[in-house]
C-alpha cells in the first residue's frame, strides 16, 4: 500500500524534513526531475533506495536550461500523476518550488562548466547545460544530499555534472542509473508523448543502430568512422528520423575519438518532427556483446 508523499514547496520545509532524517541517522538520497515522470525516473528513485536511506524528488521545469526555440511552455507537466507515481515508488518526500523560489528577484549567477559541454548536446544547445549546472548547484544547496542519482540516459549532463561537484567540492556522491528502455527498445523519456503514432514505430530505430554498433565493436571493429556509418545506416532507414548529430566521444570529456582502445560512448540525437530524442550506447571492444 503506498503512502501519500509530503510535498514541500519552500527551502525551509526541505531543510525541516532533511534536519530530522539526519538527526535520526538517516542518509539522504536526492533524485531531481522535470516532473512527467514514467518508470526511467522511478528507476533513480529505486536506485536512490540503494544507496541512502531516505529519499527526496524534486519537480521542476527549470526555465533558464530551455533554449528560446525549445518546449518549455508545452514541456508536459503531470503533477497529479507524478505524486501518484512517487508514492507508488515509496519516495520519501517531493519538493515542487515555484520559480521565484529557485530564481528570485536579483538572482544573477549561473554556473558554467566548460570544455566537456562543447561537443553533442552542448554544441546544439546553446546554454542548455549552464542551465542544468545552475539549477543542480541551487538544488543541491536547499537539499544538501549525500548522494544524488543521474540518469546515463543524459550522459552528457551526468559528466556535466560529476565535473561541477568535483570543481565546485560539493560533498555529494553522484551516481549514474542505467538507460531504462521501454520493451521495443526505446529509452523512456517525458518527451515520448509526443511522438505521432508513426514515428514512435520508427524511434525504435535508435536503439537498433546503437545496439547493431556496439555488437560490431565487441566483435573486434575499432574505427570509430565505421561504427557510426553503421549505426547512421540503420537509423536512416526510418524515413521520419533526422539525424542531429550522432558521434563516438569519450565518456569523461565529451570529446570524439577516433579509434576504440577503450570504451567510448556512442550519443545520438534525431528529430521526429518537433520532437528531438536522444540516446546512447557505450561501445566497448573488450566486452562480450549480448542481446538484452
Ligand atoms: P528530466 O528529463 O526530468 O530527467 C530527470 C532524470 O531522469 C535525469 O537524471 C535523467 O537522465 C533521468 N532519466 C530520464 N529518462 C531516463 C531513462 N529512460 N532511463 C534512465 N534515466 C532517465 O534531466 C532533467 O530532468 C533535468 O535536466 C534536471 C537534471 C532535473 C535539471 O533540471
Amino acid at each position: 500500500m503506498s503512502v501519500a508523499v509530503p510535498i514541500l514547496r519552500t527551502a525551509e520545509e526541505v531543510r525541516t524534513t532533511v534536519d530530522e532524517w539526519r538527526r535520526s541517522g538517516r542518509t539522504i538520497g536526492f533524485v531531481p526531475t522535470m516532473g512527467a515522470l514514467h518508470e526511467g525516473h522511478l528507476s533513480l528513485i529505486s536506485k536512490a533506495f540503494d544507496h541512502a536511506d531516505s529519499v527526496i524528488v524534486s519537480i521542476f521545469v527549470n526555465p533558464v536550461q530551455f533554449c528560446p526555440d525549445e518546449d518549455f511552455e508545452s514541456y508536459p507537466r503531470t503533477i497529479r500523476d507524478d505524486i501518484n507515481k512517487l508514492e507508488y515508488a515509496g519516495a520519501d518526500a517531493v519538493f515542487i518550488p515555484e520559480k521565484d523560489l529557485v530564481y528570485p528577484e536579483g538572482f544573477s549567477t549561473s554556473v558554467h562548466v566548460s570544455n566537456l559541454t562543447d561537443t553533442l548536446c552542448g554544441k546544439q544547445r546553446p546554454g542548455h547545460f549552464d542551465g542544468v549546472a545552475t539549477v543542480c548547484a541551487i538544488l543541491f544547496g536547499i537539499v544538501q544530499p549525500d548522494i544524488a542519482v543521474f540518469g546515463r540516459k543524459d550522459a552528457q549532463q551526468l559528466a556535466v555534472i560529476k565535473r561541477m561537484i568535483l570543481d565546485l567540492r560539493f560533498d555529494i556522491r553522484i551516481i549514474g542509473a542505467d538507460i531504462y528502455r521501454e520493451r521495443d527498445g526505446l529509452a523512456m523519456s517525458s518527451r515520448n508523448r509526443y511522438l505521432r503514432p508513426a514515428e514512435r514505430m520508427q524511434a525504435t530505430a535508435l536503439y537498433r543502430g546503437l545496439s547493431r554498433a556496439a555488437e560490431l565493436a565487441c566483435k573486434g571493429e575499432r574505427d570509430t568512422a565505421l561504427l557510426c556509418q553503421t549505426a547512421r545506416r540503420i537509423i536512416e532507414e526510418s524515413p521520419l528520423a533526422v539525424i542531429q548529430y550522432l558521434e563516438i566521444v569519450d565518456q569523461e570529456t565529451m570529446k570524439p575519438v577516433e579509434s576504440l582502445d577503450a570504451p567510448g560512448l556512442l550519443a545520438v540525437a534525431v528529430h521526429f518532427g518537433k520532437t528531438r530524442l536522444i540516446d546512447n550506447i557505450v561501445i566497448d571492444p573488450g566486452a562480450n556483446y549480448k542481446e538484452d
